[in-house]
């Protein structure tokens, strides 16, 4: 039987990454396109040998030689993602959802291949309605800071609809809550990077507003498992796939304290704009059509990630 082939944008990443493991896993051969704006090829660098697996540095919004690629899917994982890179890179964030989900569209168009895009719970905004589920349309701010990613990835579900609709392409669509482990950047602006990143350092970590705003963090090997798992239905319509258990942000901070050891302590911040009070997934349709649920805690992805954050923290003391 012929091999199938995947094309993974955004796949020197910290998810992207993961998910070329995860398709070589399930016997892919694999083709990352990484411009490396925020991924590095230290992500891929255990692929390097590997005869099934490609890495092609470029720019995604612009045309790929992809023409004589026969490919049996595309997932589009490109785009800033952290509040960090998002604000530096707000341009290249809306032009990767925009130019760069019109041209990952028009590969699988060409190939026939499936498309998966990656959404965010950010479409949610700050969500008047909790948990949130599928059919909630949310409410965002679309001029605010926030905007060039909200509706960037909110733009990038309708263009993936609209293939869907007019051009009968096989697309998904995930919508990706907080998720955390090894391969992530240290010190991104994301929650558990920045409180590891002070937490290893003993500084004391910092906590926007009172600490009372909930987040659910998912670990990476339980987000990878329901993006395949999504990969494989034939669901056209957004799934949430994230942790429902919720935490505060006081409470998360305090874990991270207690699985480093460290004797940090916490201070207080005025809260950014437009940071959403609560967030947490409804989950019941990924059960349901998928039979996935997360299966690993926090305080277990966070000694699951410690090594690699103490070797991450390290390394960027070094570099500065
Ligand atoms: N990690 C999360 O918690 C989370 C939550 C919701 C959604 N997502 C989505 O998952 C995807 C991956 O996020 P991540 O956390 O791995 O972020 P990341 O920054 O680690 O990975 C994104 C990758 O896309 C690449 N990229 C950006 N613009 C590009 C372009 N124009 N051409 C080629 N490559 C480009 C970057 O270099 C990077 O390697 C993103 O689409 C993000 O919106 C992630």
């Amino acid at each position: 039987m012929k091999t199938r082939r995947a094309l993974v944008t955004g796949g020197a990443g910290f998810l992207g990454s993961h998910l070329c493991d995860g398709l070589l896993g399930e016997g892919y051969r694999v083709v990352a396109a990484d411009n490396l704006l925020t991924g590095s090829l230290g992500n891929i660098e255990h692929l390097r040998n590997d005869s099934r697996f490609e890495f092609v540095q470029k720019d995604v919004c612009y045309p790929g030689e992809w023409g004589t690629l026969d490919l049996d899917y595309v997932l589009h994982f490109a785009s800033p993602a952290s509040p960090v890179d998002y604000a530096e890179h707000g341009i290249e964030t809306l032009r990767v959802g925009s130019y760069g989900t019109f041209e990952a569209l028009e590969t699988a168009r060409r190939c026939g291949a499936k498309f998966m895009m990656a959404s965010t719970s950010e479409c949610y905004g700050d969500p008047a309605v909790h948990p949130q589920t599928e059919t909630y349309w949310g409410n965002v701010n679309p001029i605010g800071p926030r905007s060039v990613y909200d509706e960037a990835k909110r733009f990038s579900e309708a263009v993936t609809m609209a293939y869907h609709r007019y051009h009968q392409v096989d697309t998904r669509i995930v919508r990706i809550f907080n998720t955390y482990g090894p391969r992530m950047q240290i010190n991104d602006g994301r929650v558990i990077p920045n409180f590891m990143w002070q937490a290893l350092r003993g500084e004391n970590l910092t906590v926007y507003g009172d600490g009372s705003q909930t987040r659910s963090f998912c670990y990476v090997s339980d987000e990878v498992d329901g993006i395949l798992r999504l990969a494989g239905s034939a669901e056209h319509e957004p799934v949430n796939i994230g942790n429902p258990t919720e935490f505060t942000i006081l409470d998360c901070a305090r874990k991270v304290i207690a699985s480093t050891g460290s004797r940090s302590q916490i201070k207080f911040e005025g809260l950014p704009q437009d940071d959403p009070k609560q967030r947490r997934p409804d989950i019941s349709k990924a059960k349901r059509l998928l039979g996935w649920e997360p299966k690993v805690e926090l305080e277990s992805g966070l000694k699951l990630s410690l090594e690699y954050f103490r070797r991450a923290v390290a390394e960027k003391e070094k570099r500065t």
